[in-house]
């Protein structure tokens, strides 16, 4: 740790430093995500094929573990160098956002915890960027969670708040206006006030070598100043940690703002049905299909969106749904898509990208999809985003849960 400031905007070599290093991260992102995709695919995988007291699955739930790590260490390294930007700041409804930060929350936390809304606020419209809110609410959900070993509360409560010139909220002057609040609550650890005056330090942690990057906070509290918003940890909270996140309100209303992207579909493992699968390189591609085959699906693949359209047009075999890549050379993924809308309009089509960034700074991208499935993912998020897709589209009965 650099000597520590009590203002976080004052660590500007901490950010240099960052800013470096986001450019360096953003580059090797997209091979270093697909070697992800790899190594996280094959070891859920392999755990399936293996009994669960042998030390072979000790080994692959190891992998798996490590490997998920790397993934979380890359995501926080691409949220807290990618430059908000004023352009993607559009009408948002902050209470579908939070409604997607829960289900994402959900499905991340495999302990036994409780998230709570009290969605109070009458007006939610916030000018903002989707994919940086929703880091900013996982941020604090993912600590809140930490805080918690075991069991415990997590509560998203949102009102309304006018301020007057010269108000102050935990000692910081707001200027006059009508606010979001967002107060996100848990039943956790709670913060020491030793430590309280650091926590949205870049890199400041105290989750030990390996577990966290100390970048969640300071990449929330990044965030919240590109929205012209306020982040706070509120004092005199008793038994846990509390969070109080204030946007300003756009003039718009809910029926204005923009739709949300497709929430991911939940539920069903297992399925019959054929899966083609484009993807141009080599290991998320063959991952895919033997992911798709220990599920029991038929899986066809191709390595371009050229190959994929002729395969579509010239199989024999019936095919269900389309499992493809968004960066691609040549046909990328979007006009992929529209030539296979050309061959079968009802064709459901799932989107498959390491940029998540890419993708939810792009919602006129999402619509046109049936889902997105981040990369790098785990056997049961593939099971779920296919499944769920093909149930909803009624194209192949359900397989049983097992
Ligand atoms: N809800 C909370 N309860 C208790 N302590 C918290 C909470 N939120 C943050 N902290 C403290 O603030 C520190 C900084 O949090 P931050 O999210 O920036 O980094 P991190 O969680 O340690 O790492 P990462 O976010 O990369 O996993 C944490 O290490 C923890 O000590
Ligand atoms: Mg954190």
């Amino acid at each position: 740790m650099a000597p520590i400031s009590s203002d976080p905007e004052r660590t500007i070599a901490h950010r240099q430093k960052l800013e470096a290093l986001g450019q360096l991260t953003g580059g090797i992102a997209h091979d270093f995500n697909n070697l992800l995709t790899g190594i996280l695919g094959y070891a859920s995988l392999l755990k399936t094929s293996l009994p669960e007291e042998s030390e072979q699955f000790e080994a692959a739930d190891y992998i798996e573990r490590a490997a998920k790590r790397a993934a979380h260490l890359t995501r926080q390294l691409l949220a807290y160098s990618r430059k908000e930007n004023a352009s993607l700041l559009r009408p948002i409804d902050v209470h579908l956002t939070i409604g997607e930060a829960v289900e994402i929350l959900s499905r991340a936390e495999n302990k036994d915890i409780r998230i709570l809304t009290r969605l109070g606020a009458r007006r939610s419209v916030v000018n903002a960027d989707p994919t940086g809110l929703i880091q900013l609410l996982i941020n604090l959900g993912v600590n809140a969670g930490d805080a918690m070993p075991g069991d415990g509360l997590i509560t998203i409560e949102t009102a309304n708040r006018e301020t007057a010139a010269g108000d102050e909220i935990e000692g910081t002057r707001i200027p006059a206006g009508e606010w979001l609040s967002i107060r996100l609550t848990d039943t956790g650890t709670g913060i020491p006030p030793e430590i309280r005056p650091m926590i949205f330090e870049p890199f400041f942690t105290t989750k030990g070598e390996g577990k966290g990057t100390g970048l969640g906070l300071s990449t929330a509290y990044t965030c919240a100043k590109a929205h012209s918003g306020f982040i706070f940890l509120e004092n005199g909270h008793e038994g846990g940690a509390s969070f109080l996140v204030l946007l300003p309100l756009s003039g718009k209303d809910s029926s204005q703002a923009d739709a949300p992207s497709p929430a991911a579909a939940r539920s069903m493992p297992k399925g019959t049905g054929t899966i083609l699968v484009i993807d141009d390189e080599e290991i998320p591609r063959r991952l895919a299909c033997d992911m798709l085959r220990a599920l029991g699906y038929q899986a066809l693949n191709a390595p371009s969106g050229a190959v994929g359209i002729e395969l579509l047009q010239d199989s024999p075999e019936k095919i269900d749904l389309v499992l493809l890549d968004k960066i691609m050379p040549g046909m990328d993924g979007t006009e992929t898509r529209r030539r296979i809308r050309e061959i079968d309009a009802a064709l459901p089509v799932v989107l498959c990208s390491g940029y998540i960034d890419d993708v939810a700074s792009n919602p006129g991208v999402l619509k046109q999809f049936d889902a997105f499935l981040p990369k790098p993912y785990k056997l049961e998020e593939l099971a779920r985003a296919i499944g769920g897709v093909l149930d909803m589209h009624g194209r192949t009965a359900p397989n049983g849960l097992d």
